[in-house]
């Protein structure tokens, strides 16, 4: 069921074809957004918008790759072309590389997770303000994690991203505050998607630890996520600016 009235308004979703960036994909059109899905798998985006649009909501796919800032430019020029707008941006494409002791993390694995995770919600965040700013409106969402607010065990490269995305969302809040536009961040905890199943399939005994890890015992889900994304983008968080906010089953507050 809607809980806000974003007919009207545009949204931006980057991952969007599967896992968290699709769940929230669909909850913004379910509460009247135009939803722009993009993806570097743009067969899949255009599938699933075709989907949201067969249930009745407004949307559309665009391939791009957020690791690329000339294809983020292109983007966001689309929407421009498009729309001559942009409302509400979520910034969630994001990969994870496997565990490795901080001694022996390859250099690949570092530069692959910060291309995607960091150097792509800066190249993002960057093309989306320039809408923004012009219209003197707009809200950002950054995907940050659990791992932007703690440190584990065989993550140095991953959760070093995740920590950088607070960073910049902390830097480019204050800047953009008086002009009207919010951008925070949101720290899911473990969220069951297509990310976390493939990482179970390789170590398959690690769900029983990760359940215990989490205070309410269980995983969350990607509609979980979304809601979350959804409040921080919408006008009932008016005076919210800057946040790095976890919704993770009590996993930091333990
Ligand atoms: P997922 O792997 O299920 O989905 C990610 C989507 O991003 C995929 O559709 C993929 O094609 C797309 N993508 C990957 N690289 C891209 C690129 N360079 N350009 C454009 N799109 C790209 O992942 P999930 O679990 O939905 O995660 C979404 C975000 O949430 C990520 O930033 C992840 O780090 C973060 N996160 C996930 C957690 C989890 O437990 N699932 C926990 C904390 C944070």
């Amino acid at each position: 069921r809607p809980v806000y009235d974003f007919r009207g308004q545009v949204a931006l979703v980057t991952g969007a074809a599967r896992g968290i960036g699709l769940a929230t994909s669909r909850a913004f059109a379910r509460n009247g957004a135009v939803v722009v899905l993009s993806d570097h798998d743009g067969d899949l985006a255009g599938e699933e918008a075709e989907r949201i649009v067969a249930g009745g909501g407004e949307a559309l796919a665009l391939a791009c790759d957020v690791a690329d800032e000339d294809d983020v430019a292109t983007l966001l020029g689309e929407i421009d072309a498009r729309f001559g707008r942009l409302d509400m941006a979520f910034n969630n494409a994001g990969i994870q590389v496997p565990p490795s002791d901080a001694a022996d993390e390859p250099l690949s694995s570092f530069e692959r997770v910060t291309a995607v995770n960091q150097r792509g919600v800066w190249a993002c965040m960057k093309h989306e303000l320039r809408l923004m700013r012009r219209q003197g409106s707009g809200a950002i969402v950054n995907c940050s994690s659990l791992g932007g607010l703690v440190g584990l065990p065989g993550r140095a490269a991953y959760h070093g991203t995740k920590h950088a995305v607070i960073g910049m969302t902390r830097s480019a809040g204050v800047e953009y505050a008086p002009r009207n536009i919010r951008i925070n961040a949101i720290c899911p905890g473990t969220i069951d998607t297509p990310m976390v199943q493939d990482m179970l399939e390789s170590q398959p005994e690690a769900m029983v630890e990760i359940r215990k890890q989490q205070p309410i015992g269980r995983l969350g889900t990607a509609e979980e996520i979304a809601e979350a994304v959804l409040w921080l983008c919408s006008p009932a968080a008016s005076f919210v600016i800057g946040v790095a906010l976890p919704v993770d089953g009590g996993f930091t507050a333990h």
